[in-house]
């Protein structure tokens, strides 16, 4: 098949093949990762714990829109799913046949998104005679983490992507305990949120942090949430912010242009200083020092050097993923998939997908 890329939508990264074969089936294993839960059409090709390959599909399709529109997704998905395939397997110098088996992201996520990459794996399921594999996605992004590293056990993850901000407890690949979660908007929907009152394109956040290199981050003070325990609220200061831009809009036309890189600077302190406020309470209360980020605010560099900086004031040890793999990818459905392929859990082709999939529901 003759693989086009007429709008350059393809990312792809450069592998080498550092597999360990560590599993009781003493033979590789080669497991494809479909992911498809929102805006990006991603397939990946892993051998045991190495990834081989991992092709993302953008949707430029909803820049304009300011946000996802999910009927437009899903047929970007259909459109794209089949070249993301053939160059995945490309780039893995894998055979389609040579596959183990077919990990699929079931939920959560937009329904038509989940449907389209559900009835592939189904349909390759079927066509290949090998098992599917249901894989939820908030879950996969914890496992990322170990794509390139070995994480001790028990470890604390927050989870900041664009629909969740979550922390949870990993005591290991199969038990993952949520701890807290946001109780309105997402960190990465509150990015995405600003960078629209401010006529930044979609998706925010790497607008956001483009501006902000240059701002001043101590000249806006914003309101910081006052909410118990592990859970986190955003929504309160999104208005906040819009309260800002609006009220001084009254009076200075030209505030969003003349103070928008302070105001990207402002946001982005705010919003990981929430998230850092947080990850030390979770760290105290548990007395965890194991520390992973995930999603795709993870891919933020004031917030990974944030990370970072736990290592020397906490003592923690610290696991960043790459940013390749902190946004929607491929290669964690295929890490997950890989896990539970070991446990031999595998999925019926008569399970739907579940827009709704609650982490905390999937704990054995
Ligand atoms: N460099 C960055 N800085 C801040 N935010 C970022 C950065 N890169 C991406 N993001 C944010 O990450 C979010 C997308 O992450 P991800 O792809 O993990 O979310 P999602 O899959 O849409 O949501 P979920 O995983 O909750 O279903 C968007 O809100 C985007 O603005
Ligand atoms: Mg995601």
């Amino acid at each position: 098949m003759q693989i086009k890329n007429p709008n350059n939508i393809f990312r792809r990264f450069i592998f080498n093949d550092n597999s360990v074969m560590c599993n009781k089936f003493n033979k590789n294993i080669i497991i494809l990762g479909i992911e498809s839960s929102c805006d990006d059409t991603s397939i990946a090709v892993s051998k045991n714990n190495d990834i081989l390959s991992n092709i993302v599909a953008d949707q430029k399709v909803h820049k304009k829109y300011g946000g996802v529109v999910p009927e437009l997704a899903s047929r970007e998905h259909q459109k794209n799913i089949i070249p993301t395939l053939a160059l995945a397997l490309k780039e893995a110098q894998v055979k389609i046949n040579e596959i183990d088996g077919i990990a699929f992201t079931r939920g959560p996520g937009l329904m038509g998104s989940l449907l389209v990459g559900a009835s592939f794996a189904k349909s390759l399921s079927i066509a290949l005679s090998k098992p599917l594999i249901e894989i939820n996605h908030m879950e996969a992004h914890v496992l990322a983490n170990f794509i390139d590293h070995h994480p001790n056990f028990p470890f604390i993850c927050l989870t900041v992507s664009g629909g969740h901000t979550q922390l949870v407890l990993v005591k290991d690949v199969q038990t993952i305990q949520l701890l807290g979660e946001t109780l309105d908007d997402s960190a990465g929907e509150t990015f995405d949120k600003c960078a629209k009152l401010l006529g930044l394109n979609y998706p925010g956040g790497p607008e956001i942090e483009k501006e902000a290199i240059s701002g001043d981050e101590t000249k806006f003070k914003f309101t910081t949430p006052k909410v118990d325990g592990l859970n986190f609220s955003f929504s309160g200061l999104k208005t906040n912010i819009r309260r800002v831009i609006e009220n001084n809009l009254k009076t200075d036309e030209n505030f969003i242009s003349k103070y928008k890189k302070d105001l990207c600077a402002s946001i982005q302190y705010t919003i990981i200083h929430i998230l850092m406020e947080k990850l030390k309470i979770a760290i105290e209360t548990y007395n965890i020092k194991n520390i992973a980020i995930s999603g795709g605010v993870a891919a933020n560099e004031k917030f990974r050097s944030q990370i970072k900086l736990l290592e020397t004031q906490q003592n923690c040890r610290v696991l960043i993923p790459k940013k390749e793999y902190s946004t929607d990818n491929g290669a964690m459905i295929a890490i997950a998939g890989y896990y539970k392929y070991q446990s031999q859990q595998f999925t019926k082709l008569s399970t739907d997908v579940k827009p709704r999939y609650r982490l905390n529901t999937y704990i054995k």
